[in-house]
Parts: C-alpha cells; structure tokens; sequence
C-alpha cells in the first residue's frame, strides 16, 4: 500500500497574505517540489491594506510553472497528478465584472481597517446583537461583509455593477477558481463553506446564504450574485484548469487556509485544537457537528466539510491580526533584521523582555479583545531598551493573545486543553514556541513538516478521488520527528507576564485618530 500511495501526487495551492505556494504532495503527504512567490502589499493609507488581484493570480500561475517544471525534471509526469486542492487568505475581498472577468477594485485584505466608521454605524443599527448567533462571527472590520459595504458606497464602478446585476463578489477562493477555470466562459463560481462562514452573510447552521444577514447589511439579493456554498472536498464543483501546464487536471478541494492547517494537523476529533503562526495567528478548536456560538470573544465558524454523508464540523476560533506581520515590520519598517527567520537570533541577544511589552494592534485588536481603536503600542522602554528586546516583546505579543484566547476557550467549552499543536512560519522559532509553552503552560507540539495548510487542502482534493477514504487511514502522515516544548518556568511568573500584558492592552485603548 505504501508503494502505491507513494505513486499518487496532489498538488496544493496555498494563497496566503504576502506569499503563495504551489506544492505536491506525495500519497504519503510528504512534499516533493514547492515553489513559493512573496507579492506586493499594499497600504495606501494607514489602516488600510489591500492587493491586486491579477497579481495574486499570476503568483499563482507562477508556482505552478516552477514546481511542476521541478516535478517533471524528477523524472515525473504531470498526468500523476490526480488532483489540486486549494486553500486561501480567507476574508479578503474581490470584486469583478461577470461578464468581462476583471477587477473593479484592489481586493481589501482581510487586516484592513478602513472600515471602522462603518462598523460603528452598523452596530447601532437593529439587529446588530443578534447576528453572531446566525453567523458566529461578530460585527468588526475583519469579515467580507464590511468590505464589500465600503466598496459599494465608495467605489462608483463597484456600485453600477452591482445596480446591473454584473457584480462578482468573492473571497480568493472564489477569484482563483473563477480564473483558473478560464473566467468568463465557463464562469465557475463557486466557494467552500469554511471560506463562506468567513464572509457573515452564511447562516452557520444551514451552511447557505440568509437573507437576514444580507438585509442586514442593506444588501438586494436579487442584485448580488453570491457564489454558490458547496463541500471543501468534491470532485465535481471546482472545475478543473483550463490552461497552464496542468490543463485538464481537476480541483477537488478548497478550504480557508486555517481550516486546512486543522485539516493538516488531522485535528478530526473534537477537542483537538491547533495555533497556526502566520501573517496573523489564528488558533481553532476542533468542537464537532454542532457549532458553539462564543460568549468570551472567540467567532464560531465552519471547521471543514468533507461532504457525502459527513455533516460539516464546527470549530471555535481565536483570530490574532498581527503574528508574522509584526515581524515583517521590525524587518521593513524598523530595518532590524534582513531577513524574517532572523528575529529569534536577534531576540537572544537579550535574555528577556527588559520589561518591554509591545500590543502590536496594527489592525485594533482581534479576538478576544475585538478593541478597534486600538494601536499598536510598546511599553515600558528605558536607556536600557535594545532591538533584541522589542523582537522579544514582538514575538510574545502573539504568545499572549494566544494565551487570552485559550481562557476564552476554556469558558465557552468548559474543557481545558492537553496540549496545542502548532504550525506557520514564526513557529520555526524555538524561542517563539518556548515562550509559547511558558506563557499557556501545557506542551507546545510542533510537527516537523511545518506546511500542514497546504496538505490539508491536499487532503481535501485526496479525499474527493478517493485517495483516502477514511481520516484513519492518514494517520501516519507527518508524526515523525515531531518537537514538544514543556513550561519550564512557574506558574507565577507566568501569571506575572500575562498580568503586565493584560495591563498594557488596556492602556492602548482609545486612541485619537
Ligand atoms: O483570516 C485570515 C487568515 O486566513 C490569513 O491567514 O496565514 O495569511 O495569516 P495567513
């Protein structure tokens, strides 16, 4: 059997917020060939943040032709290929003309904050405190919702589409697979249900548009198309390409890139949780067939669905807008590093904090905060104050909002957690995930191929041809080598960093624009 799955091949697009990947995927899930593609970010005004859609589409023609040029030198054929799956940046928003296939707008990627005013107004409106219990997500700027209201009152072109009924209206799942099916022509139009629980405009437990919500947001559902919410693994609703060296070869799985790394990380049973550390930090808990709506600030939403006649599976999620991006901006912004995998060195040259914490709430503060008047604000610098020690405060930030999350957690499941598995690139860091331990104090677990997104959206499409069928059979997949961090401080001292943080988040509160 080992043999044979050694012969299948899966290929995965992972469309994250800077970068892309194309990777395949043995039937063993270990990675044979990946090309990955960093593209550009936009931020054309404090606060907001968008990308060009046909930019992020050529990334992704690009990884395919580099990987699969790789695949073949292998001495490999393409037709080994039994299937793509594809996973996504979820909530960022694409607007499109139907008819001609191309953008109205930049998207507006999901940490975007331009929407704050609105968000102010609309939780005023009726109806506003009954919409987590529909959707379970609360009313802030992160959801697709709020994006496409702004660009309807802002953009004339989005809002004459929308009046003619030629609007398109996605998140990049959608995008990708619309454009990878060829556009226009065969406009497959189409997203997952994980994709769609992030958008508030899917009832989370008919797993199909409601016009509640959509009223809500003054939207006319006989003037917005909507794509159509289908199963994250299915042979027969995502097309297949139509151009490029893969033509031909089906789509089978499409998943929001943190229900793929649960996916990845084969967190099937409910209980099981894993903390993917990427541009932002997102933690899920696997909480089985039926959803938990939180009341502590976490967002209830659809785990994955494997269709057939599996239910879908809920999860409860702690989002953290800024991770990787705080990193990037000790890089870009601050030039204390040249490169991203250098901060854990630059955090060791210091042995702790020197009383620094920084709340980088570069986009308010997510969950389980959700204070959008937030900045990002760093405390507690002295003579003393080197780089060494904001990279340490940059990297515990995540820590401790990932910490704040999993209290959240506990009071909305009344169950504590064993142990969190993690993934993403800041999880490379030994000291990131050290601290990680210390802060939460329960096992960290890391496994040691760290790209379990992009192989949860090659399950997905692996499961749709039926190179698995039962979860059962993948669980040799990535368990070796695996690295656990213990706590190794007391449990005071930790009480005593969180303490601080906790202060310091209170304090960045209500800043004047
Ligand atoms: O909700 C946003 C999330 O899907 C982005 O993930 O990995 O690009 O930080 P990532």
């Amino acid at each position: 059997n080992e043999k044979k799955l050694k012969k299948f091949f899966i290929g995965s697009i992972d469309q994250g917020t800077t970068s892309t990947r194309f990777i395949i995927f043995d039937g063993l899930g270990e990675p044979v060939v990946m090309h990955q593609i960093e593209f550009s970010q936009m931020y054309p005004q404090s606060g907001w943040h968008e990308h060009d859609p046909e930019e992020i589409v050529k990334s992704v023609e690009q990884c395919i032709e580099h990987a699969t040029k790789a695949f073949v030198n292998l001495g490999h054929d393409v037709s080994e290929i039994k299937a793509v799956g594809i996973t996504n940046q979820r909530e960022t928003t694409v607007v499109w003309d139907k008819n001609t296939g191309k953008p109205l707008h930049n998207t507006i990627a999901w940490p975007d904050t331009r929407t704050k005013g609105l968000v102010r107004e609309l939780k005023s409106q009726d109806g506003a405190d009954e919409l987590q219990e529909v959707c379970g997500l609360p009313l802030s700027t992160y959801p697709s919702s709020v994006k496409l209201v702004w660009l309807l009152k802002n953009v004339d072109a989005v809002r004459e589409a929308y009046e003619e009924g030629r609007l398109a209206f996605g998140t990049v799942d959608t995008w990708l697979l619309y454009k990878l099916n060829g556009g226009p022509e065969r406009n497959v139009y189409v997203t997952d249900a994980t994709n769609a629980s992030r958008t508030m405009f899917m009832n989370l437990y008919t797993c199909e548009y409601d016009d509640v919500l959509l009223e809500f947001f003054g939207l006319d559902p006989k003037k917005l198309n909507l794509p159509k919410i289908v199963p994250s693994s299915s042979a027969e609703h995502f097309g297949s390409f139509a151009y490029g060296p893969l033509k031909d070869i089906r789509i089978a799985g499409c998943l929001g890139d943190q229900s793929a790394a649960l996916v990845g990380q084969q967190g099937f049973t409910p209980g099981s949780a894993k903390n993917t550390y990427g541009t932002g930090c997102f933690l899920l808990y696997n909480v089985g067939e039926k959803p938990v709506i939180s009341k502590h600030g976490l967002l209830a939403t659809v785990a994955y669905d494997f269709g057939g006649n599996r239910k879908p599976v809920y999860a409860l999620e702690g989002s953290i807008a800024v991770a990787g991006s705080g990193v990037k901006f000790l890089m870009n912004n601050m030039g204390f590093i040249r490169d991203s995998d250098k901060v854990g060195e630059l955090a060791r040259t210091v042995k702790d904090n020197g009383g620094c914490v920084f709340v980088t709430a570069f986009s308010g503060l997510f969950a389980p905060y959700w204070i959008d008047d937030a900045k990002g604000t760093i405390f507690g610098i002295t003579q003393h104050t080197e780089r060494g020690h904001i990279a340490r405060a940059t990297l515990e930030a995540t820590c401790f909002q990932t910490k704040a999350i999993l209290d959240a957690m506990e009071r909305d499941s009344g169950h504590k957690l064993a142990q969190l598995a993690v993934d993403g690139g800041m999880s490379k860091s030994n000291l990131c995930m050290q601290t990680q331990a210390n802060v939460i104090g329960i096992p960290v677990e890391r496994p040691a191929m760290r790209e379990t997104t992009a192989l949860g959206a090659a399950i997905a499409a692996g499961f749709a041809v039926n190179i698995w069928k039962e979860f059962d059979e993948l669980r040799e997949i990535n368990q070796k080598d695996r690295v656990i961090f213990m706590p190794n401080i007391s449990k005071e001292e930790s009480a005593k960093m969180f303490k601080k943080w906790g202060r310091a988040v209170e304090m960045c509160r209500g800043w004047l624009d």
